[in-house]
């Protein structure tokens, strides 16, 4: 059995903490849920990777489609298989190392990643899409409002316009960072989120 890094036992003790379900799926996500492959496209395979509680792998599986969820973190998979079941849905969710185990090439038609960077990751997720397969993206900006939380690690941050270029090989069907433009107040601020298919 492996041990868990110093990193893992921060997420373990973290959702051990937390009280509260899933939560939301990611904006991205929900905001882009029509261009999801269609039961009669055969809705296909998809991944949430580096999943926490799973609020993207629940709402997948709750499309219909066929979903795995990976986390290092056992107490998040434990959460998330008892909030699959207790929700009537089915998905494979598995404590698996995103890094040191990436997806396979050509295996999946749908990758969700939510406030996850791991930058060495993008050739391979990108490899792992089936062609027309689909990227969802959303993580963490440097660009922040006063009052925002974003991670203190600036290596879990992304440059202005960094998301639009690591899924450039993707054909990119949206892409959205508000970065400090405009009204302050409004709009999806510290975040970048992008929508990228498989040529
Ligand atoms: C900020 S949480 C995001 C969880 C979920 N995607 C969400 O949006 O709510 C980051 C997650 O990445 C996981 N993680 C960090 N490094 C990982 C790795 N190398 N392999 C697998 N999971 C990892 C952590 O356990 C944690 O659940």
């Amino acid at each position: 059995m492996s041990v868990p890094s110093h990193g893992q036992c921060k997420w373990n003790a973290r959702y051990a903490a937390a009280d509260a379900g899933a939560g939301e799926a990611a904006w991205v996500l929900r905001e882009y849920a029509h261009l999801l492959p269609t039961p009669t496209q055969g809705q296909g395979q998809a991944l949430d990777l580096a999943c926490g509680l799973g609020a993207n792998a629940l709402y997948l599986a709750g499309r219909g489609l066929q979903v795995s969820a990976w986390d290092g973190s056992a107490q998040a998979i434990a959460r998330l298989q008892t909030e699959a079941q207790a929700r009537g849905l089915t998905l494979t969710a598995a404590v698996r190392d995103v890094v040191e185990q990436p997806p396979e090439p050509a295996s999946l038609d749908v990758i969700v990643v939510a406030h996850f960077l791991e930058r060495r990751l993008f050739p391979a997720l990108i490899a792992a899409l089936r062609p027309g397969g689909l990227l969802f993206y959303q993580t963490f900006t440097t660009q922040r409002v006063e009052g925002q939380s974003t991670p203190s690690n600036p290596d879990f941050l992304l440059a202005p316009n960094e998301l639009l270029e690591l899924c450039q090989p993707l054909r990119i069907l949206a892409y959205r960072e508000d970065g400090l433009a405009g009204n302050l107040t409004q709009g999806m601020r510290a975040r970048a989120a992008c929508v990228g298919m498989q040529r």
